[in-house]
């Protein structure tokens, strides 16, 4: 059988779990690659660390298992972008770098295939990187990119190409909806919440991007790019993190039969796609609202096939590990039949200003009578039809009331906050916050 050879750069949570299973299952995979696959390089900063943590044999790694400088590392990155013993590249160092993306070029351009779980890097430069892989003839493997396990990328690019995609929306970060399940579940703070999804391991490394949307929305993006051709620049989707969900905003959406959830969100109209990454009040009956803890889940609705769900897990060493084996397989025994397919329409990304939807607004407001009267009024005024109102919580000096709409745009709900601050400018306390509700 023909050799099937793979290096490993970076063996942290992810490249570890790559090398655990690749020396675990090897005769079963080279059975199902029609090639003898088989792991030969690693290069890795702390060679004993994580030959301890994974199980993985120290000669295995690059530098006679001392800990490696920077410059050693560098060193042992080229000697293997020159062998001509190597026949793809998993990269799992992460991050977006100029050095990552010099790294995964030179993986290419050195003709061989690279396998990645880098969202952030291909969410920035995935023009350049598919530019690079084409040019040379080799194959990108990204499925671990997206919600770690989930085989989404495969279902939206080989298994869909019957049908048309038009909807995709689902819960992309397992950190942001780990902290949100417990703070409904166990009345965890932010702050514990938080801590304990670090000490599982589910958040990145800088867990800013787990929170403000960053993390989703790269992988928001990567799936734009495949299911509706558009080369979409992270700066053009509308983001927004779960920094602000507070204890009301979980009660209203409580009393209105939802659970907050970060949604991606991204759906194509005549020539546009609508897409953004924020919190929504996703109502009980919809199985989003139902998936809770670490647990990934995505929604595609498809033109002809309609609903298709999919839900496992997004992050974890074995876990995510499980999707970079499968691409390289895939690769091993298809490489001469693949190629990649990316980004070809020039549909234009818009955020949700002007496109339908039913939100929820909750008012910080003085509490007195006639206030949410003279509010309900004012949404009145820019014909949005009210839902429900939700009960006032009244405080010594303020009082936090919920209005849900029927579907409307936020261009109307900010002319409604506008009108409300010009014609009562002591009434609200502070800016109303507004939710989509997913139906
Ligand atoms: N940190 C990510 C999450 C996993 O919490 O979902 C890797 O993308």
């Amino acid at each position: 059988m023909e050799n099937f050879r793979i290096a490993i750069l970076g063996c942290g949570t992810v490249g570890g779990g790559v090398a655990r299973i690749l020396l675990d299952m090897k005769g079963e995979l080279s059975k199902r690659g029609n090639k003898n696959i088989e792991l030969v390089k690693i290069v890795d900063m702390f060679p004993k660390k994580s030959s301890d943590k994974h199980g993985i044999p120290l000669n295995l790694f690059c530098g006679n298992g001392e800990d490696l400088t920077k410059d050693d590392a560098s060193k042992y990155i080229n000697e293997i972008m020159n062998s001509k013993d190597i026949d793809l590249v998993v990269e799992t160092i992460g991050g977006s770098s100029e050095y990552i993306l010099n790294t995964v070029l030179s993986v290419l351009n050195s003709k061989k295939h690279l396998v990645t779980a880098n969202k952030a890097l291909l969410a920035k430069y995935a023009s350049i990187i598919f530019e690079t892989a084409n040019k040379n003839q080799k194959i990108i493997g990204f499925e671990a990119s997206v919600c770690g396990a989930i085989p989404i990328i495969k279902v939206v690019k080989e298994c869909f190409t019957g049908d048309e995609i038009i909807l995709i929306s689902g819960i992309m970060n397992g950190t942001s909806n780990y902290i949100l399940s417990n703070m409904v579940e166990n009345g965890f703070s932010f702050d514990e919440a938080l801590k304990l999804a670090q000490q599982k391991g589910y958040a990145e490394s800088d867990p800013t991007l787990d929170i403000n949307g960053g993390d989703a929305s790269h992988k928001l993006s990567i799936l734009i790019k495949l299911a509706f051709g558009v080369d979409v620049k992270i700066e053009n989707i509308s983001v927004s993190g779960i920094q602000g969900v507070s204890k009301e905003d979980l009660s209203f959406a409580n009393e209105m039969d939802c659970k907050i959830k970060l949604i991606c969100f991204a759906q194509k109209k005549n020539d546009s796609v609508y897409a953004t990454v924020t919190p929504m009040m996703v109502k009980n009956s919809n199985f989003l609202s139902q998936i809770n803890g670490a647990t990934n889940a995505v929604r595609v609705i498809n033109k002809y096939s309609g609903e298709n769900i999919l839900i496992g897990k997004g992050a974890g060493s074995l876990e995510t590990g499980s999707a970079i084996v499968s691409d390289i397989v895939f690769i091993s025994k298809y490489s001469d039949k693949m190629s990649n397919v990316y980004s070809s329409s020039n549909y234009s990304i818009k955020d949700l200003n002007d496109f339908l939807f039913p939100y929820n607004i909750s008012f910080d407001t003085e509490d007195a009578p006639g206030i949410t009267g003279f509010i309900t009024t004012e949404v009145g005024n820019q014909n949005i039809n009210i839902d429900t109102v939700c009960h006032n919580r009244h405080s010594k000096e303020t009082a936090i009331f919920s209005i849900a709409t029927m579907p409307c745009t936020l261009s109307q709900i900010n002319k409604v906050i506008e009108e409300i601050k010009k014609k009562r400018p002591d009434v609200l306390k502070s800016q109303p916050k507004i939710m989509p509700i997913l139906y």
